[in-house]
């Protein structure tokens, strides 16, 4: 049972009349408590029923329009939205932009008006003409390391604000406890799956929002966490909405055996 008193644990997001949702305002109504030294951390990913996370290298294939109202209401909730260079990259990003009303929510709530994106990236190969530095206003964040490349750093410090954590490479944890210093309280991640796997592999997830697409895709795409070794962490189904055979599963860390 997801909710007491409710007899069916699928909510419909726009179902049968009684249970309609408003996605923004239920995902803000959502618990998210952020650690004594670091943020909440959502990770948020799309994954067809086969279990792959793009078509052709992009996931849009994979969305249709509650999920991308759903990404909405997830991104509505962070205060940084953090991502790898390799989405960037293949789903040419541009800087995060909402609506006037979610706008006044979050101002009512204490956030900034529009959640900044953080960029993880070890090679600095992003072109500072990419779409995602195209607004002064939204002077995206990126995480590299001391052994990232000094020739790429100047070219980037032009278009984004470049801070090391890490020798090699990024240490996650140290830039999840730097945004926290920063007053950073939810961290919204949209991965991709290699970036995803540094998180899952240093236990630094609280919560994964999954939307499972009804298409089988096949091929070889990764999985929503790739390229790490065998990590096993338990997680619980806190739950699920439903729109044209779409599923959203909100899970939680499971942390009570640890
Ligand atoms: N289904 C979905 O919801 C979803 C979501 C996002 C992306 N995608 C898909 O996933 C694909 C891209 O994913 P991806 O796995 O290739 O890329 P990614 O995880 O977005 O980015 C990988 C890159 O991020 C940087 N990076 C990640 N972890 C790092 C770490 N711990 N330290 C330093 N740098 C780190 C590196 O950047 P540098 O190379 O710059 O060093 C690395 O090459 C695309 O096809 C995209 O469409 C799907």
């Amino acid at each position: 049972m997801l909710y007491a008193g409710q007899t069916d644990p699928v909510l419909r997001l726009r179902g049968n009349g009684s249970e309609q949702l408003q996605p923004v305002e239920a995902v803000a109504a959502e618990l998210r408590r952020p650690h004594r030294e670091r943020p909440w951390v959502l990770v948020n990913m799309i994954g067809s029923v086969d279990g792959a996370t793009d078509i052709d290298g992009h996931s849009g294939g994979l969305g249709s329009a509650a999920d991308r109202e759903l990404f909405r209401a997830l991104r509505a909730v962070a205060d940084l939205i953090v991502v790898g260079a390799g989405t960037v990259r293949a789903e040419d990003y541009g800087p995060p932009s909402t609506t006037d009303s979610i706008r006044s929510q979050r101002l009512d709530r204490g956030q900034a008006p529009d959640p900044r994106l953080v960029i993880v990236s070890s090679r600095l190969d992003l072109s500072p003409q990419a779409r995602v530095f195209s607004d002064p206003d939204h002077r995206p964040l990126i995480a590299t390391h001391q052994g990232a490349p000094s020739s790429r750093r100047s070219i980037l410090d032009a278009v984004a604000d470049v801070i090391d954590v890490g020798r090699d490479a990024v240490d996650l944890g140290a830039m999840l406890a730097h945004l926290h210093a920063d007053g950073a309280r939810v961290v919204v991640c949209e991965g991709g799956p290699t970036l995803n796997a540094s998180l899952f592999g240093a236990d630094l997830v609280d919560e994964l929002c999954l939307t499972v697409a009804p298409i089988v895709v096949g091929g070889s795409s990764p999985r929503v966490v790739d390229g790490a070794g065998v990590i096993q962490l338990p997680f619980r189904l806190d739950r699920v909405f439903e729109e044209d055979s779409y599923l959203f599963l909100r899970y939680l860390r499971d942390r009570s055996a640890a």
